[in-house]
């Protein structure tokens, strides 16, 4: 008898979890950890959690537009031997900055909705970030970049907050060390035909970088 009830109770528990699934348009999830941890962004689920921000974004209070990047340009950076960027990944300070800079805060955006307002907005639609420097969005071949960064995947809500992925991890300008402003512009030329490295596997051994490089000073 207690096995059954059991089977019932989950049975249960499963179709509540199966009805929070929205149709096509996307995934619902109670919180940002949650939708992030259960579609490849892992790293920015535990980047946000490292920097003491997961408060901020999982508040059910929230509304939100993340585009959150991909586990794999977590893991170029991690892997980057450019000095400027290990500094950056170091620095406990900048790097909550840096993923303030992928969250826009005041409006739950699907990804139907910013195609619509980068259009009838001539071709680019600016977001001001939780960080307080903004974020460009425009349309490359009819796909959403986002400072030249283009947008992978669309509508994985967490709560309130919309979160789409992106193929890089955004600097904040004010944070661009010097000597890389001037490679941004043909950075973001190149953006466009930069194809994602992804390799299977890549997600565990992140798991080990990210933190490890986000910690390093704690
Ligand atoms: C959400 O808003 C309500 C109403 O303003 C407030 O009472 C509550 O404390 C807020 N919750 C959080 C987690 O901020
Ligand atoms: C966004 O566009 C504005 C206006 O063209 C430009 O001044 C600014 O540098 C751009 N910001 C980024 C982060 O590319």
């Amino acid at each position: 008898m207690r096995t059954v009830f059991v089977s019932a109770v989950l049975l249960a528990v499963a179709a509540c979890a199966a009805a929070q699934t929205v149709g096509p348009a996307g995934k619902f999830y109670p919180t940002v950890t949650a939708a992030a941890e259960d579609n490849n962004l892992v790293a920015f689920a535990a980047a946000l959690k490292d920097n003491d921000l997961s408060a901020l974004v999982n508040n059910k209070n929230l509304s939100a537009t993340i585009f959150a990047p991909s586990d794999e340009a977590f893991k170029a950076l991690a892997d980057s031997d450019d000095k400027a960027v290990q500094a950056l990944l170091a620095d406990a300070d900048k790097m909550a900055e840096v993923l303030k800079y992928h969250v826009v805060p005041g409006a739950t955006l699907t990804g139907a909705r910013l195609v619509k307002l980068i259009e009838e907005n001539k071709g680019k639609f600016s977001f001001k970030t939780s960080q307080g420097e903004k974020i460009n969005a425009t349309l490359v071949d009819g796909s959403v970049n986002i400072n030249g960064v283009p947008v992978k995947a669309v509508d994985v809500q967490g709560g309130k907050v919309m979160i789409h992925t992106i193929a890089d991890v955004l600097v904040p300008p004010s944070l661009v060390p010097k000597a890389k402003k001037a490679d941004a512009k043909e950075g973001e030329a190149k953006a466009e035909k930069k194809s994602e490295s992804g390799a299977a596997g890549v997600a565990a051994s992140l798991l080990l970088a990210l933190p490890v490089a986000v910690a390093a000073l704690f």
